[in-house]
């Protein structure tokens, strides 16, 4: 483990399970427990379980679960190391640099300097003789020195070796340049730079540290590896988890952050003082986005063409919004144009304006819906009003659906009656298509056991043995002579059952107490959730030393049955070496028995 066990110990007891959820989960008292709505999947009626006893969290929905550790690492994106070092934050337990000893963390300082030299190598060959180019090019598109300075914006030589000589030089290996993926290896197993004779945007975090790269070409250059080159994701850059220009923007959107398409649209935007402009980095609009931005914000706005792409990518992205709590509006800037070229051409003033046109969602829609149909004839009306019913039925707010109801009726002088029957007959329909949706996501969950234990499928019998051991030792470690007499870790038939048990048993028999934190370092999040729903079982609650006893008969039985199953298809070493086993397990099932 990287960071030591006390250290560990000591976060968990400063932060006890619910006070970790329950800024995040509205969380109701049942029994011992507390119960709310899951957080990592949509759910009307509360699936999400606490047990403060056992330090863990359970959803019976989608089966994620785990300790303090788990929870903070799936709700902040973060990986293990990073939600620890968050818990022992915000806590006050300070957690000594040289406790690092893990190799991914490590891997990721590299990744970070390599970005950090390269965004220095790019910025400098952009200001340099040599890049003059690039700087023309870049001053010809309106932007200031000052601003280029301040986005720390490069240019990648027109070289294939430039940049790798230049980190080799500065001492970084080969496989850590991969890492980061500034460079690339050739089938020959040559190396070479990544980006070339391109427009390069450092892509930076909210911590101000540089994590990936997009280089763009220059105009009228047609390349094979297309208009922008990106960063693909790395130990330190998730695309879907970053936004382009958050590390400025986020002191400045406590009231509203301004959504746009591109990285040039971000900068044009901040160059002419609106510094709450972001980009997607070339995805559409993601979940991860939208929490990231629902920390900082309290309102989007939408900056979209008026096409049907444009209307599409407005009701995605008012969907993913909707979970978050955050208030949308959409914008169409005039013509066609992106943002950085509207405000080329009409100015901060013009933009502000368009700004303050932003309407509503809901607004936007009946505006855009309007565009292809012909109301003046009695059809278009018709079709038109119809289609404004479904826009106005999405509305969960039942005073906004009147105000547009009342518009709509008023407009096209029909009544006001008609049209809002039809908006609850969708609603209604809406609803049960809801329903089968949510359903739906119950069955087929994403932290799902069977991927977290998929040998459960080949024997369910002896799995179900294997989980009830696992329990009943959960719940009383006093038993653990028993079992470990009788049961050694490879007597388990599923592996990840195996190296659960054989923790247990690392644990019990150093006289440690058995602790789900144990695990978090080293198991998968659905595998986590699988442990967590097989501690809080109470599959043992009455009689746990029967069910110990004869669940370890059932596994040894299997582990006997699976043998002779496979003794067909083994080699003589192999089969020398089961026989062995299956002695041995038999000698230790006759004794206690
Ligand atoms: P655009 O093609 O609209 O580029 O793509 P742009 O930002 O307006 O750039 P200029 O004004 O032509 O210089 C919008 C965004 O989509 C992503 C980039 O993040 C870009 O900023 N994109 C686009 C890619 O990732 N790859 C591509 O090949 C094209
Ligand atoms: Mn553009």
């Amino acid at each position: 483990m990287a960071i030591s066990e006390s250290t560990i110990n000591e976060i968990k007891y400063r932060n006890d399970i619910e006070s970790v959820i329950s800024p995040y989960v509205e969380l109701k008292r049942r029994g011992k427990n507390l119960i709310g709505l899951c957080p990592f999947h949509n759910e009307k009626t509360p699936s999400f379980t606490v047990y403060p006893e056992s330090g863990s969290f359970y959803c019976f929905g989608c089966k994620a679960g785990g300790d303090i550790f788990t929870f903070v690492k799936l709700i902040e994106n973060l990986d293990y190391i990073d939600a620890v070092r968050l818990l022992a934050e915000r806590s006050g337990i300070a957690i000594e640099e040289d406790s690092y000893d893990n190799s991914l963390s490590k891997l990721k300082e590299k990744v970070y300097d390599i970005n950090r030299e390269t965004a220095r190598f790019f910025h400098e060959y952009l200001m340099s003789p040599d890049g003059k180019w690039a700087l023309d090019y870049l001053v010809g598109r309106g932007l200031k020195i000052s601003t280029i300075r301040h986005f720390g914006l490069g240019a990648a030589p027109d070289s294939w070796d430039m940049l790798t000589n230049h980190l080799k030089a500065k001492g970084y290996s080969f496989s850590d340049m991969l890492a980061a993926n500034v460079i690339g290896k050739s089938q020959r197993g040559s190396y070479y730079d990544r980006f070339r004779r391109r427009v390069m945007f450092p892509i930076i975090d909210i911590r101000g540290r540089v994590i990936a790269f997009s280089g763009r070409a220059m105009p009228g250059e047609d390349k094979k590896s297309g208009k922008y080159v990106n960063t693909s994701d790395t130990p330190v850059y998730k695309k879907s988890e970053n936004l382009f220009g958050m590390n400025f923007a986020k002191s400045h959107c406590a009231e509203s952050v301004i959504l746009v398409e591109g990285n040039m649209d971000v900068i044009s935007l901040h160059q002419a003082g609106f510094e709450n402009a972001v980009a997607a980095l070339g995805t559409s609009f993601t979940n991860e986005q939208a929490k990231l931005l629902s920390r900082y914000t309290k309102e989007i706005v939408l900056t979209l063409d008026a096409d049907a792409a444009g209307i599409n990518a407005a009701a995605r992205a008012g969907e993913i919004l909707k979970n978050t709590g955050l208030r949308v509006r959409v914008v169409s800037v005039p013509d066609g144009k992106d943002p950085d070229e509207f405000i080329k051409k009409h100015g901060a003033a013009g933009f502000r304006a368009v700004l303050d046109g932003a309407v509503n969602e809901i607004e936007y829609k009946l505006l855009s819906a309007v565009a292809d149909i012909d109301v003046n004839t009695d059809d278009g009306k018709v079709k038109y009003i119809s289609r404004a019913a479904e826009i106005i039925a999405q509305s969960d707010n039942a005073i906004e659906r009147d105000v547009y109801i009342g518009r709509l009726s008023e407009k096209y002088s029909i009544s006001r009656s008609a049209v809002t029957a039809r908006v609850d007959e969708i609603r209604r329909s809406n609803a049960k298509k809801s329903q089968k949706k949510a359903i739906n996501e119950v069955i087929r969950p994403k932290f799902d056991a069977n991927a977290a234990n998929p040998q459960k499928r080949l024997n369910p019998t002896a799995t179900a043995a294997e989980e009830c051991v696992i329990s009943v030792l959960f719940s009383h470690p006093d038993y653990f002579e028993e079992a470990y007499k009788r049961l050694k870790p490879d007597g388990m038939i599923t592996s990840l059952n195996s190296r659960i048990y054989e923790k247990i048993c690392e644990v019990l028999s150093a006289g440690k107490t058995l602790d789900i934190s144990l695990f978090s370092d080293t198991l998968s999040d659905s595998q986590m959730g699988y442990l967590v729903s097989l501690v809080n079982s109470d599959r043992a609650r009455e009689n746990p030393l029967i069910v110990l006893k004869d669940s370890i008969s059932v596994i040894l039985d299997e582990g006997e049955k699976k043998s002779t199953a496979d003794i067909k298809n083994m080699g003589i070493d192999e089969w020398a070496q089961n026989l062995k086993r299956v002695i041995e397990n038999k000698k230790r099932g006759n004794k206690n028995g």
